[in-house]
């Protein structure tokens, strides 16, 4: 409903609950917007970018997916680490890192769609053929003798989807 007010101006008669209802949708939206740059710049949570695309068809022939595995950049701080996807394998399955490296993953997928979770981290994001999956990570401590983390599939990938799974190993 409108109305002219003294002045010929119109005004519009908001409810005072609906006015309520607006004023606390506004205070929830700047909420999640602190959520989110506190998730994003404070604690280091990232969503993983589909900036890379590849062809799933070649991208084994083309460097670094055709030899996949850790690159050492910087000794003990900075490593890249190429994985690639297919059910129901990741290659390399065994990865040995430095505790304290910035270590940044490339995954990739040839096949199907897959996940890639690391046990007691948040690194978890999809592995979707024809992109690269990237997210940076860093392990604070070197991992127990004989009992690595683990990384595993999440995507329900085929049959054998429950076998698909690797070893990080951190080191001191
Ligand atoms: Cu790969 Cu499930």
């Amino acid at each position: 409903m409108s109305a002219r007010d003294a002045g010929g101006k119109v005004r519009m008669h908001v409810d005072p609950s609906e006015k309520g209802w607006i004023r606390l949708s506004i205070v929830v939206l700047i909420v999640f917007a602190i959520a989110i740059s506190v998730a994003g710049f404070m604690l280091g949570i990232q969503v993983p970018t589909d900036q890379v695309r590849v062809d799933p068809r070649t991208v084994l022939e083309e460097a670094p997916w055709s030899e996949p595995g850790v690159r050492e950049i910087t000794p003990g701080e900075e490593y890249k680490v190429y994985i690639v996807a297919q059910h129901p394998v990741f290659t390399p399955n065994a990865i040995e890192v430095p505790a304290g490296a910035k270590v940044t993953f490339y995954v990739t997928s040839i096949d199907v769609q897959h996940g890639f979770k690391i046990d007691d981290t948040n690194v978890n994001f999809m592995v979707i053929p024809g992109q690269v999956s990237t997210l940076t990570t860093t392990f604070d401590d070197p991992t127990p003798e004989g009992e690595p983390l683990k990384f595993i599939c999440t995507e329900y990938c085929g049959a054998s989807h429950h076998f698909m799974s690797g070893e990080i190993t951190v080191t001191e």
